[in-house]
């Protein structure tokens, strides 16, 4: 079983370039299923969750071809309507494949997508507006078989939750529907109006991305060469790590927006941070935090789910007590019993994390149990005194190329260890 080990309680100094977002480039992949030209994606990164698409891809009919840090793809012949069931399970990104294959099979089975386990994830609102639009849907169990007996139409729908996933799915669906569709209630994150930028490179009439108000209008898609935009999570995953360890780091490839609500409270718990220009970020931090008091996560633009486990583990050496409260998932803190294991000071009821700083934390074996909240061990044990093994490699893998390799050259002490396999005992345990 593979582990990061490291030996925490160094400061952290230099520059890191981001990579492009996971959360923008696995619906672009999605897309380009749409189109039966060419699609060439740039600055792909090396990703678990960029992998698993590439199978499903194969899957479909539509392979991926890996050439450097380019990925392409041309789905020019016929595409499957199966998604075999371990690549749904792999990630929760499969489910966007659902509406690429009613708009080129006209069909598509596939079993409810898994992922990260946040709390319940259900699919009803990707289900509802793609109804809506025409398609039908028949659950067997726990297999998911529809069709578009008739194609897909424009509709108005108003999504009852800002959905990331399926304001992305009712986006695909919409680009290649007959007529106009209104999607109000929408999503607003960045990776939302990356796919409608990518939507409309080839050639997709999409407005309004970015506001709960979109308007796509149908029509044939044709191939691309896009680059996604930068990975804002892997940003605060650093910014944290800055802040909790101390120390100087400069951001490079990083729009300042869509990291705003992280860069206020960060400035508000002691860390000076520069805007230096249109995507350069400098943290300075001497490692001596001042807690936030009661704050909570929201849907964009207000501070992101997926940052709050990253900030918390900045929050764990911080004077005072921060009240994190989750409201967009149920189970977003399994890390929090990990970071007891080092001798954080915290209580988690439900969607409520409680930290009271403590001076030092000590290194510690943990595990990772999702994907954001490993990374958040990871900057944890930057920062405590001593060893840590850091297990579940598997979950931060498929949002961070090489944790290791990003830590190591700001100057952590931070490498991957082969444990060698835990002997088994009579009773096979
Ligand atoms: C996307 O997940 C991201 N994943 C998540 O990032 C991110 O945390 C999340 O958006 C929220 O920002 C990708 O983009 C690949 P949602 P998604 O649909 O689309 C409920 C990471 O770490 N809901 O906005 O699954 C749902 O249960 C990952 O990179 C329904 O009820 O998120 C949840 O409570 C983790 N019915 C809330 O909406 C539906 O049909 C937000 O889910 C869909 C969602």
């Amino acid at each position: 079983m593979e582990e990061i080990l490291v030996h925490g309680g160094r400061p952290l100094f230099g520059k890191l370039e981001m990579p492009t977002a996971k959360n923008s480039i696995l619906p672009i992949l999605a897309a380009a299923v749409l189109t039966r030209d060419a699609v060439c994606i740039h600055r792909a990164p090396f990703l678990q969750d960029v992998e698993t698409s590439m199978q499903l891809l194969a899957a479909l009919g539509c392979p991926a071809v890996r050439a450097g840090q380019d990925l392409l793809l041309s789905c020019d012949g016929p595409v499957g309507d199966t998604v075999p069931r371990p690549l749904m399970a792999a990630m929760r990104s499969s489910i966007y494949y659902l509406a690429p294959m009613l708009v080129r099979a006209g069909r598509a089975r596939l079993s409810f997508p898994g992922g990260c386990r946040l709390g319940a994830r259900p699919i009803d609102i990707h289900l509802e507006g793609l109804t809506a639009m025409g398609a039908r849907v028949t659950a067997r169990g726990d297999l998911l078989e529809c069709d578009a007996p008739h194609g897909l139409h424009g509709v108005r729908f108003h999504l009852r939750f800002p959905s990331v996933g399926a304001t992305e799915t009712l986006m695909m669906a919409a680009a290649a529907a007959r007529g106009e569709t209104v999607l109000t209630g929408a999503a607003r994150e960045p990776e939302i109006r990356d796919l409608a930028n990518f939507l409309n490179a080839c050639g997709g009439r999409v407005t309004g991305a970015g506001s709960s108000k979109i308007v796509i209008r149908g029509g044939r898609l044709h191939g691309c060469a896009y680059t996604p935009i930068p990975d804002r999570i892997t940003a605060q995953t650093v910014l944290c790590a800055g802040a909790a360890c101390g120390g100087e780091i400069l951001l490079e490839r990083v729009p300042f927006e869509p990291i705003r609500p992280m860069a206020r409270l960060l400035t508000q718990a002691g860390c000076r941070l520069r805007r230096l220009d249109h995507d350069r970020v400098e943290l300075v931090s001497d490692g001596r935090l001042t807690a936030l008091g009661t704050l909570s996560t929201g849907v964009y633009p207000a501070f992101a789910t997926d940052a709050g486990p990253l900030l918390a583990a900045a929050m764990l050496t911080a004077r005072g007590t921060t009240r994190l409260r989750e409201t967009i998932f149920t189970n977003r803190f399994g890390c929090a019993k990990e970071f007891a294991r080092m001798g954080a000071d915290l209580d988690c009821r439900g969607n409520l994390l409680s930290i009271r700083g403590v001076p030092a934390l000590r290194g510690a074996r943990v595990e990772a149990g999702d994907l954001r909240g490993g990374a958040a061990l990871v900057i944890a044990a930057l920062a405590a005194q001593g060893e840590s093994r850091i297990s579940g490699v598997e979950y931060i893998r498929r949002g961070y190329e090489d944790i290791g390799e990003m830590f190591g050259a700001l100057g952590a002490a931070i490498g991957r260890s082969a444990q060698p396999e835990r002997e088994t005992t009579a009773a096979g345990r």
